[in-house]
This record gives structure tokens, C-alpha cells and sequence, in this order.
């Protein structure tokens, strides 16, 4: 291969294609294999540590095995590819049609007339969705649905695709184009970023779907669904809940325990209420009044409160302000102006702050963590956190105390509970 040095260093002038069509790490392919082996011997499915385990070497030995190009085809036609195929299947209705009959094999000729699609159009989308695992072919163009194509027709899960397809994708796709604009400067402006440059619009993220129905009611779905699974500081051994949120809470009528903060249509509050049914005090949900009269149900004892958190908060003197996945949406100085008004109605020696987020560790993040953090770059120019851009957010720019950081596991889900100084 020829060779040029370039500031001490030796570099590659030109990688030969052959490299491109060798697999991606040959060498790691027995260890991987191996591992596999001797996790799949035991597999509970009720382990899930095992499970995710099992799974990091199974995504590890397909990374091996694929050349690079192979890994290209994927990425630049594959993946898109399917994205736009389920997209189309959810908004046809495709899913919910092959479920009927107990979900038994539909010939697409007989679900194109039903469904008021071209046949052609049908059998190639399909037929893509066959080839990437997402349905199961049956015969010519006839095919059943599997565990994946059968949850596509839950809301919470299958309405995250025309949401990012209707209001999000574009701003990852012409992040690069957009960043070549600003020098590659890492955007701070929710106001002017990616987004705006992407759909041409003033409106940030959050109000342009509200603004394009049904994306907002969509996007309320895709938040009830990225959640399910999470480790939650609700559960036992977690967040000790009767000892740092019920225990000293006032227990009058007036008295406030939890407000949720940018809560959307209230998954929190009714899962704090399900999982602590007997904790003292109201419940107050707080979001902007689109959000809030999309709620179908929600129990009438979770109070709502139209809000925007850039104004002054209402409720004063709760025992705790919580939210959830909200200044992850928002760069540094927006964060501040929302962490100033939550400070200004905290009372002294009780009020808690509660920030439930993930805290990127400095090494080994998690590619779900990693993924948020480039949606938020691309929709929100905002970002994931490490626990020292936290501390920094909450203790000097906010002047906040963090009292701890309660771990989910691996950074995930953690709750960073603060008081004032
Ligand atoms: C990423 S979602 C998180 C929702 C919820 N906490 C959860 O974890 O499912 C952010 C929420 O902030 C709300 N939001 C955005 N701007 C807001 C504002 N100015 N005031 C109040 N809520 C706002 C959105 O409507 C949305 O429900």
C-alpha cells in the first residue's frame, strides 16, 4: 500500500477497495461467535441483563462479518428503505389490515383493494419489509406479520415513524449541509439551527408538529412509547421514594407534592400514582394547552395546568418539581431561564428538583443514548449530558445544589436530585 508521512504520522494515500469488500473484523469473529455460544446455552428471556448481553454480541459479530461495503448498502439504502416502508405501512393502515384473522398470511392482492393502494406499489414495499426481518414471507407476495410488525400497530409504538417522517428526518438528513453553513460550529440556538434550516420554519421543533396534525398527537405517542422498558425511579431500588419524596411532605388539602413539568399528556404522574397510590398531596401536570387537550385519558385526580416553562411557575412551594426528558430538548441558556423560574418558587429546606435524564458516562455511552443525543443535535440543537455538563448546567449556571445523581444503570434514566443551595 503506498505511503505518505504527514506531521510524523505515516498515512494511507489511497485504502484499496479490496478492504472494502474483506469482512469488517475478521478476527473478532471466533471470540464473538464463542460468546454467543456459551450466553445462548442458558438463555432465560426473563433475564434481561443476559438478553442485552447476548444481544451486544450478536450486533458485534454481524459488525464483523459485514464488509464495509455491504455495511454502506445498509446504512444509505437499507435502512432508509425500510424507515419509508414502515412510514407508509402505518399511515395505509397496512399492519392493523394483517392482523385480522388472527393475523393469519394476506396475499397482497387481496390487501391492496382494501387498503386503496396500488398493488405494484404494495408488493415492492412488501417485499423490502420481508428482506429486513420486519414481516414474514409466506409465498409470492403474500406474507404474516411477526412481533415487531404486530407492535407497529400500537400507537406508543408505531406512530414514532410518520412523526420523525413528517417533522424530524429532514433535519438529520441536511445536518451536515446546514453545519457546513456555520463553520461546523455545534449548534446553540433553538430558535436558528438544523431544524429551521431543514423545514425552512421559525417554529421550533415541539411547535411544528403541534402546529401539523396529527404529528403532535403522534409525537405525545412516540414519548408513552420510547419510555416502555426504561428503568424507572419509581421502582424499588432505584430512588428510595418514601424517604426522600413522601416522608416530610405536608400533608394539608393545599399541599403539592410532584409537579411535572413539560409532562406531556401525563405517563409520569400516572405511573407515579399507580406505583405510590397512597402518597399525600396533589398531582400537577403541567404542558402547553395543545398538549394538554390532546390527554384521551387521564385520571381525574392528576391536575392539569397549561404552562410554558419559560414563564414564572405558578405553583409555589411544592415538595418537588420533576422533569422528565425536557432539558435534554433545550440548549444550556434556555435550560438556565427554565431551572431559574423552577428556583424561584422551591421553598428553602423542602422543595426538591428532580431531573430525570440520562447522564452519558465519559466512556462506553450507550448507542441509545448516543442516537437521542444526535436527534437532539439535529431537531433541538441541544444535547445528552455527561455528569460533569450537568453539574456545570445546574450548579454554576443555575446555581442549584445537585444532592445526588441516582443511577439507572449505565447512565440511563438516572435522577438527579437537587435542592436549593
Ligand atoms: C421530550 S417531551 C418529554 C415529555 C415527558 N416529560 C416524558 O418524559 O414523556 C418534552 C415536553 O416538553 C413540552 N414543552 C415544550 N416546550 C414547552 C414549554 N415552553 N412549556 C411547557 N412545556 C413545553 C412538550 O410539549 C413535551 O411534552
Amino acid at each position: 500500500m503506498p505511503e505518505t508521512v504527514l506531521n510524523g504520522s505515516v498515512v494511507l494515500d489511497q485504502v484499496p477497495v479490496s478492504i472494502a469488500l474483506s469482512p469488517n473484523d475478521v478476527t473478532a469473529v471466533p471470540t464473538c461467535a464463542e460468546n454467543i455460544h456459551a450466553l445462548a446455552k442458558t438463555f432465560d428471556k426473563s433475564d434481561n441483563g443476559r438478553r442485552l448481553e447476548l444481544l451486544a454480541h450478536a450486533r458485534s459479530l454481524v459488525r464483523a462479518l459485514e464488509t464495509p461495503r455491504e455495511t454502506m448498502i445498509k446504512h444509505c439504502w437499507a435502512q432508509p428503505g425500510v424507515y419509508m416502508a414502515i412510514t407508509m405501512g402505518v399511515d395505509i393502515g397496512l399492519f392493523k389490515a394483517m392482523l385480522a384473522n388472527r393475523a393469519c398470511s394476506k396475499k397482497v392482492s387481496d390487501l391492496a383493494p382494501l387498503l386503496d393502494v396500488d398493488a405494484f406499489l404494495l408488493a415492492r414495499v412488501m417485499r423490502h419489509l420481508a428482506a429486513m426481518g420486519c414481516i414474514r414471507e409466506t409465498g409470492p407476495d403474500e406474507y404474516e406479520l411477526n412481533g415487531f410488525s404486530k407492535s407497529l400497530t400500537i400507537p406508543i409504538i408505531g406512530d414514532g415513524y410518520p412523526c420523525l417522517a413528517g417533522g424530524g428526518r429532514a433535519a438529520l438528513d441536511k445536518f451536515s449541509e446546514y453545519a457546513a453553513t456555520t463553520a461546523y460550529q455545534e449548534p446553540r440556538s433553538a430558535e436558528h439551527g438544523p431544524f429551521q434550516y431543514a423545514y425552512n420554519t421559525s417554529l421550533n421543533f415541539f411547535a411544528y408538529l403541534q402546529a401539523r396534525d396529527p404529528l403532535g398527537v403522534q409525537f405525545n405517542h412516540h414519548m408513552g412509547g420510547y419510555r416502555q422498558g426504561r428503568p424507572s425511579w419509581m421502582d424499588g431500588g432505584f430512588f428510595p421514594v418514601y424517604e426522600r419524596l413522601i416522608q416530610g411532605a405536608r400533608t394539608d388539602t393545599e399541599a403539592v407534592l410532584l409537579v411535572d413539568v413539560g409532562g406531556n399528556i401525563g405517563h409520569d404522574l400516572d405511573e407515579f400514582q399507580r406505583k405510590h397510590p397512597d402518597s399525600p398531596g396533589r398531582l400537577v401536570l403541567q404542558d402547553l394547552p395543545e398538549v394538554l387537550g390532546q390527554i384521551a385519558a387521564l385520571d381525574t385526580g392528576i391536575e392539569r395546568m397549561s404552562y410554558d416553562f419559560l414563564t414564572e411557575q405558578p405553583v409555589k412551594c411544592a415538595r418537588a418539581y420533576y422533569m422528565h426528558s425536557v432539558l435534554h430538548d433545550w440548549p444550556d441558556d434556555t435550560c438556565t431561564r427554565i431551572l431559574t423560574n423552577l428556583k424561584a418558587a422551591m421553598a428553602p429546606g423542602y422543595s426538591k428538583l428532580l431531573i430525570n435524564e440520562n447522564v452519558i458516562p465519559d466512556t462506553q455511552a450507550h448507542w441509545e443514548a448516543t442516537a437521542l443525543d444526535m436527534m437532539m443535535l439535529a431537531l433541538l440543537s441541544s444535547k445528552e449530558r455527561t455528569a460533569a455538563q450537568w453539574t456545570h448546567l445546574i450548579e454554576v449556571q443555575a446555581q442549584l445544589k445537585i444532592v445526588k445523581i441516582w443511577e439507572g444503570g449505565n447512565g440511563v434514566e438516572s435522577l438527579i436530585e437537587c435542592e436549593l443551595p
